[in-house]
């Protein structure tokens, strides 16, 4: 008899992604609550399997408030195999990244929601998806992670416990804000300060086993943990077209420092292009991007 343990499935209306994808945050359910992969056992063999791969973990304590920095959570001098042991009597939060390379079930799983979310929506069937990865979140009982957005379009998947997601869509930033990461070429998280943010933006989610959401690449949020131990598994990527976009942003940041005021992205689409192309040389010729200025400059 076929092993179905990896066989993951979420429902969702074909039209609700397509209105909502990369633009608003939107709910649905899934079966990854039932999947024995998810079973704590079975993630304390996959957790032993991330010894010394220090640069695909993370093990941090809880933050203490929505608007911390970061860099100001300590992190716990713990492996995750450790982590978990001590998820019931510490305050931890734990990043298993790219679970897939540890554990092929985990690729077939990962291949089997994108094939769903890609069905799903007919703008993502003729883009292209870049950079898919995935990532498994265990925490304590009331922990906090601070306010940030992410460079990708998420699925998150609440496996078992509760959380609390504090949502608020991409149109909740500003173009300077988004600029300033992109312009670094960021592929990680960034972080914003949460009072400058409209609260009749945000969208409140109570998660729990079987609930999940589609969190739009560059929208910020927190995120609280109640009750029991918290485990979640997301999946994100970035489709070409947002690249662009990206790109476009990171041009736009530069023209600002020099004092010009960018048009956003979609006001000028030929520009658009013109300004993404030129970051993708940013790097490795100046001087390219100097004439792709003037030109953008109309000088
Ligand atoms: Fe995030």
């Amino acid at each position: 008899m076929k092993n179905n343990s990896y066989m993951g499935r979420l429902e969702l209306a074909p039209q609700a992604l397509d209105r909502s994808f990369n633009r608003e945050p939107i709910g649905f359910d899934h079966n990854l609550s039932t999947l024995d992969l998810f079973g704590l056992d079975s993630l304390r063999t996959l957790a032993e399997k991330y010894q010394g791969h220090d640069s695909d973990y993370m093990v941090a304590s809880s933050a203490s408030a929505p608007d911390q920095k970061f860099r100001s959570v300590k992190s716990a001098n713990l492996n995750p195999s450790q982590a978990i042991d001590r998820l019931k009597t510490e305050s931890v939060r734990i990043l298993l990244k790219r679970p897939q390379d540890y554990d092929s079930r985990f690729q077939e799983l990962l291949d089997g929601l994108t094939e769903q979310v890609v069905s799903l929506s007919g703008g993502l069937k003729t883009d292209r998806i870049m950079r898919l990865e995935s990532s498994i979140f265990l925490t304590s009982a009331k922990t906090l992670t601070p306010f940030h957005f992410d460079p990708s379009a998420v699925f998150f998947f609440q496996i078992a416990g509760e959380k609390i997601y504090h949502l608020y869509p991409p149109s909740a930033l500003t173009e300077p804000e988004m600029e300033q990461f992109y312009f670094r070429g960021m592929v990680d998280i960034a972080q914003v300060e949460l009072n400058r943010r409209d609260p009749k933006l945000e969208h409140v989610f109570k998660l729990s086993a079987g609930k999940g959401l589609h969190q739009p690449q560059n929208a910020p949020h927190w995120v609280e943990t109640n009750g029991d131990i918290s485990i979640s598994y997301s999946f994100f990527f970035e489709t070409l077209a947002a690249r662009k976009i990206s790109r476009t942003r990171g041009f736009n940041h530069y023209l600002r420092k020099i004092g010009a005021q960018p048009s956003p992205p979609g006001a000028h689409p030929r520009l658009d292009a013109f300004k993404a192309d030129a970051m993708d040389v940013w790097i490795p010729c100046r001087k390219t991007l100097s004439a792709v200025k003037s030109a953008a400059l109309g000088k």
